[in-house]
């Protein structure tokens, strides 16, 4: 049997929560194929750990994760701990050091699920989310200059390296031919006269190696406006790091809310792990009590299957979500539902154990 070395890092707020379910499902799965198994080693980092020892995850966090086949992570995040701090010291340095430069998250609205847009078809909205993961927006690099007197000044810098913007481009290209869609490039050139205009130009070159691929380019104000209106425009969607990060949150109240948003952060040259985890935050105000949706970080678990190799069983699991949503008996409170975290949890795994044989 093969032996998956996973790392989890539950974190805080509904992280633990959440990934308690996608463990479930993930050993379930393992449990009735019987050629493989799951070893998840557990790191308690996170917000609490920063309580106790000043640092957000071990001081050699970052090569203990490096011999793992990939991560599982919750949240991150939590008041009492500046949100600078806890993210860029735990979440984003992993992105970064494990060159995870591409951020997939798709926005499609599985069966079962609720788009709150009125006369939108199922299939209209299926977008597959391309983000820059390592970069840009996100380059981590600045200044605050003369705290506190008249004069103060402060500079966050975007950075678009050649290789970086070409990479994530390139791997979008790939993808949308590799599905025979189209691609649709976001960014914001009118305004952000170096970075954007550098990309555009970048996605141009790129796109004269991949004739095949239909192309769009939209501004990122109006692609945010054309993702309520008109969703079925967008196929595979390549974008910036922050354009990303927060036209995903739309494309997550799109296909049914963020307790159904799962995103993989890749390292597609596997040179380092992987690491997947739910688009949501750890959702401080119902921390807790058991009720957080598990659906996203069960999504991620799918998407980390697919990664290891076992697309078919990946698909099983998105199967089992889209039953267990056109059930309609056991959800979380945000999908006007009732139940627990962990009931959710336990019926997704019923409902594997049910469907599993007309699968393999
Ligand atoms: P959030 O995603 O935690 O919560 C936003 C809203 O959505 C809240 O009302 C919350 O209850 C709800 N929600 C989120 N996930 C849910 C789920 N699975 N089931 C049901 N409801 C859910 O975003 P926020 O409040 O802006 O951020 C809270 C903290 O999380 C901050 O510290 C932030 O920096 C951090 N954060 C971390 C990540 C991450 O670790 N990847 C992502 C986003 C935010
Ligand atoms: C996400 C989150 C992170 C991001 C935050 C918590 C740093 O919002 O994964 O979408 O902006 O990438
Ligand atoms: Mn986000």
């Amino acid at each position: 049997t093969t032996t998956y070395k996973i790392a989890v890092i539950a974190g805080d707020g509904i992280g633990p929560e959440v990934i308690d379910q996608g463990i479930k499902v993930l050993h379930k799965v393992a449990e009735l194929d019987g050629s493989f198994q799951f070893d998840f080693t557990h790191f308690p980092w996170g917000c609490e750990y920063y309580a106790e020892t000043g640092h957000m995850m071990a001081e050699d966090g970052i090569e203990q994760l490096k011999q793992f086949d990939a991560i599982y992570l919750g949240a991150v995040g939590f008041p009492g701990v500046p949100d600078h701090i806890s993210l860029w010291d735990l979440l984003l340095i992993i992105r970064k050091s494990f060159d995870q430069y591409v951020n997939i998250r798709p926005v499609k609205l599985l069966k079962g699920a609720h788009c709150p847009l009125a006369n939108v078809n199922r299939e209209d909205v299926d977008m597959l989310f391309i983000r820059e993961n390592t970069e840009g927006e996100y380059s981590g690099a600045g200044d605050w200059l003369y705290k506190g007197q008249e004069n103060e000044v402060v500079l966050q810098n975007a950075v678009f390296s050649r290789k970086g913007t070409e990479r994530i481009i390139r791997y979008a290209f790939e993808t949308a031919k590799k599905q025979g869609r189209s691609l649709t490039s976001i960014s914001k050139a009118n305004a952000l006269n170096y970075s954007m205009v550098f990309w555009d130009q970048v996605f141009e070159e790129v796109s004269a190696e991949y004739p095949e691929v239909e192309t769009a380019s939209y501004l990122v104000d109006a692609a945010a406006m054309l993702m309520i209106t008109d969703p079925k425009r967008f196929e595979v969607v390549v974008t910036s790091n922050l354009f990303g990060d927060i036209l995903t949150d739309i494309g997550a109240a799109l296909a049914g809310g963020i307790g159904l948003a799962a995103g993989a952060n890749v390292n597609p040259e596997r040179e380092f792990p992987s690491m997947f985890e739910p688009v949501h935050g750890s959702a401080p105000d119902i921390a807790g009590k058991g009720i957080g949706n598990p659906l996203a970080s069960v999504w991620s678990a799918s998407q980390m299957l697919d990664y290891l190799g076992h697309d078919n069983y990946g698909k099983l699991v998105i199967d089992a979500i889209e039953d267990l949503l056109m059930e309609n008996t056991t959800l979380t409170p945000d999908m006007k539902g009732t139940a627990s975290t962990s009931e959710v949890g336990d019926r997704l795994v019923r409902i594997i154990t049910e469907t599993m044989p007309t699968h393999v």
